[in-house]
């Protein structure tokens, strides 16, 4: 058993400011399987690959690669070893090639002068690129300014495997792909299994894990609960295990009946959506469907404006409403919960307390005075209610898993008592617990009166979740469903979306 493994961690653990993260985590890695790692946002996963990577430094424990102790304290030990990683939030440099960026610090020379022998270089790219059948997705010379996120995920695939990894990490890989890009996604990762490679693949969504994965490892507080074969575990179990209890599944559903119209859009045109009209009403939950890159975001950005509408009209409560900012879309009582959190949803260097209450200083201060204690009372009861895992709302942002952070951005949003919210994928990357959460709050709200809209890649969470469901392809709207009478199918979903689309 032992000589499979490639790579093996023996208790680890760690601790930040004195809070223990990591609790004496045994967790290996065989030759050629797919080892998912599971667990509730800030349960330890991302911190536990970090250490592997040697991104920080584990307080106790050690880890062995290919049965033999070894030391890893910067990322290029593990590189060198055969380990690499596909990180949360990618961060590539732009202004180069695909070939460059694979090959970076590493590119072949002419003869021994110091150039750069740019053919051999997108050769050898494009050799790599053919091996792992995305040649025609990707080619050596693109600029990576000009990639998509699943083409960006390639590269770094192709990365990886011209260090000739052993051991894959993906952390959360599939959160902002396409169905068909997730498909071809798998289909790389069975040509790495075949060829010999650990690919360890962390992830929220069941479905994905039942289908990749060999064993199952789930983590919950910092500890390695269990570590079980694919065959032998079933989706209740896993939930049960990674939250601790028995969670009900399904969707909650929304009883309100809806009122009056609140928000219409009446023919919006911009960059990336073209005359594009709906209408939301007081306690409905509309969804918009669509694949990535249908001018779902774009739209909705527009409208609260973050974007530029070129032409078009919007009313709120039956009357024009123009909005230049941000700050007017929150007057009239809308905000938006954005899809990015790093550049639009959360200030990553301050604490959770100020990302919370920034857009609500208005409600604190009287005659110019801040009322502290009110302000972090109610940051402080809404963190809870979002179950954010911090130590305190005094916690930094950018030190919270991805998860919470998610949920940082939605309590920041409801803190606004908005009349209509809009979500952008609210549950990417949250946990199972957390979305059901979320998805109880949003029945809620909507039974309160709010009028709340939702875009979502996911078909399942849309259809549980919406009164009426828009498909967008194309930046316009191709298709409506009632989705009370008669819950409407992915496929009809689907094709409303393809339309369009070549
Ligand atoms: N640099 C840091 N400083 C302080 N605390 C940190 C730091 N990095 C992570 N943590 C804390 O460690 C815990 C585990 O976080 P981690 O990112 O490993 O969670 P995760 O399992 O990957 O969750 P998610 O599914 O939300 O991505 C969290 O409570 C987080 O706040
Ligand atoms: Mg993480």
């Amino acid at each position: 058993m032992a000589e499979e493994c490639i790579l093996q961690t023996k208790g680890i653990s760690k601790s930040f400011f004195g809070v223990n993260v990591l609790n004496e985590i045994d967790f290996s890695i065989r030759r050629g399987e797919v080892h998912a790692l599971m667990g509730e946002n800030g349960a330890g996963k991302s911190t536990l690959m970090k250490i592997i990577m040697g991104i920080y430094h584990a307080d106790a424990g050690e880890i062995l690669f290919e049965g033999k102790p070894v030391v890893i304290r910067e990322t290029k030990n593990a590189l060198d070893l055969g380990i690499s990683m596909i990180h949360q939030e990618l961060n590539p440099i732009p202004e180069m090639t695909v070939a460059e960026n694979v090959f970076l610090g590493r590119e072949p020379h002419v003869g021994r002068l110091p150039i750069v022998d740019f053919k051999k270089l997108n050769q050898m790219t494009q050799d790599l690129l053919e091996k792992y059948e995305m040649a025609d997705r990707i080619s050596p010379q693109m600029h990576m300014s000009s990639l998509s996120i699943a083409q960006i995920q390639m590269m770094e695939i192709i990365k990886a495997v011209s260090y000739n990894s052993k051991v894959i990490i993906m952390d959360e890989p599939t959160s902002s792909l396409s169905e068909s890009e997730t498909k071809q996604l798998f289909k790389t990762i069975d040509l790495l299994r075949a060829s010999g490679v650990g690919v360890i693949y962390i992830s929220h969504r069941m479905a994905e894990v039942f289908e990749l994965s060999d064993r199952i490892s789930v983590l919950r507080d910092g500890s390695l609960i269990e570590t079980i074969d694919r065959a032998h575990a079933t989706t209740d179990h896993i939930i049960a295990t990674m939250v601790g209890r028995a969670l009900s599944s399904g969707y909650p559903r929304n009883h309100a009946v809806p009122g009056e119209v609140i928000l219409e859009a009446k023919g919006v045109s911009g960059a990336g959506f073209e005359d594009v009209s709906f209408q939301v009403s007081a306690g409905e939950i509309l969804g918009f469907a669509g694949l990535v890159g249908a001018g779902r975001s774009e739209t909705m950005r527009a409208i609260v404006g973050y974007d530029r509408m070129k032409s078009g009209e919007i009313y709120v409560d039956g009357r024009r409403a123009a909005v230049r900012h941000p700050s007017d879309a929150l007057k009239l009582g809308i905000v938006m919960a954005s899809e990015d959190r790093k550049s639009l949803g959360l200030i990553l260097c301050r604490d959770i307390k100020e990302n919370i209450s920034i857009q609500n200083e208005r409600r604190y201060s009287r005659f110019g005075f801040m009322n502290h204690r009110q302000e972090r009372e109610q940051c402080e009861g809404i963190a809870h209610e979002m179950s954010v895992k911090m130590n305190g709302i005094a916690d930094i942002a950018g030190n919270l898993s991805g998860g919470n952070q998610q949920k940082v951005v939605l309590a920041k949003c409801l803190l606004t008592h908005p009349k209509i919210m809009i979500l952008d994928e609210p549950t990417r990357g949250i946990d199972v617990g957390a979305k059901a959460e979320i998805y109880k709050k949003m029945v809620e709200l909507a039974e309160g009166g709010m009028a709340i809209i939702m875009i979502s890649s996911e078909m399942p969470e849309l259809i549980g979740m919406s009164d009426r469901i828009l498909a967008m392809s194309g930046g316009r709207v191709r298709a409506e469903f009632d989705n009370r009478e008669r819950q409407t199918s992915q496929a009809e979903i689907l094709r409303a979306a393809l339309k369009g689309v070549e």
